[in-house]
């Protein structure tokens, strides 16, 4: 599924237009971009608009183009949902690396959330990242995830083994910090 238009301050995720696919080839063959993604592999046209097709009809994943500055900079999507427990996991990858270090990342996880929450009813996400990627383990935190664990040597990149750490929100969590608890 495609999530609808949510306007955030300075950040708006909306669903993918017939444009988007291109954009994701670019930025997939950037290894800065994927340095610290799970699959850190290129894509083609082909198969990226097919994934693009395959993701909107999937029922267990709600999915968004995050934009900025007027311009499309990136993706956001709620995967693997499991609606009988109400939990999933989440990601984001802003792909425009002129986009980084702005917030855009920790407001889009923000927006995210509260959609999470408050229309599809979730009770808890969880995210993860690369032990060094303090960047990604930053904006999650700013947007209210916590710390949960931490994998030993549980992925390969670059000649060696790397720590994962795992984070997570409850939706307690986002009401304490939403100010929607009394
Ligand atoms: C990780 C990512 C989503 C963060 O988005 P972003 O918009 O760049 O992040 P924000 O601007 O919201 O920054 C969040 C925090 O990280 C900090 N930060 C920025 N660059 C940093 C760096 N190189 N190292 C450590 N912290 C950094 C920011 O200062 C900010 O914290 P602060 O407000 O306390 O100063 C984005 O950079 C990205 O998509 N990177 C490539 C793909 C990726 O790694 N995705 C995550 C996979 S788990």
């Amino acid at each position: 599924m495609f999530g609808p238009v949510l306007k955030g301050e300075g950040v708006t995720l909306r669903p993918p237009d017939e444009t988007d696919p291109e954009r994701f080839v670019v930025w997939l063959a950037d290894t800065e971009v994927t340095r610290y993604l799970l699959r850190p592999f290129a894509v083609a046209i082909e198969q990226e608009r097919e994934w693009f097709k395959s993701t909107g009809e999937s029922k267990t994943t709600v999915y968004w183009i995050v934009e900025a500055e007027g311009r499309a900079i990136g993706s956001t999507g709620i995967h693997d949902i499991d609606w009988l427990n109400a939990n999933a996991t989440t990601g984001t990858v802003i792909g425009d690396r002129s986009a980084w270090g702005k917030g855009y990342g920790s407001k889009t996880m923000r927006l995210r959330t509260a959609y999470a929450f408050e229309q599809l009813n979730l009770h808890k996400l969880s995210s993860s990242a690369f032990m060094e990627n303090e960047h990604s383990k930053r904006a999650l935190q700013k947007a209210g995830y916590r710390e949960t664990g931490v994998e030993r040597e549980h992925l390969w990149r670059d000649g060696r083994w790397h720590d994962h750490w795992r984070c997570e929100i409850l939706r307690s969590d986002w009401q304490r910090s939403a100010g929607r608890v009394p």
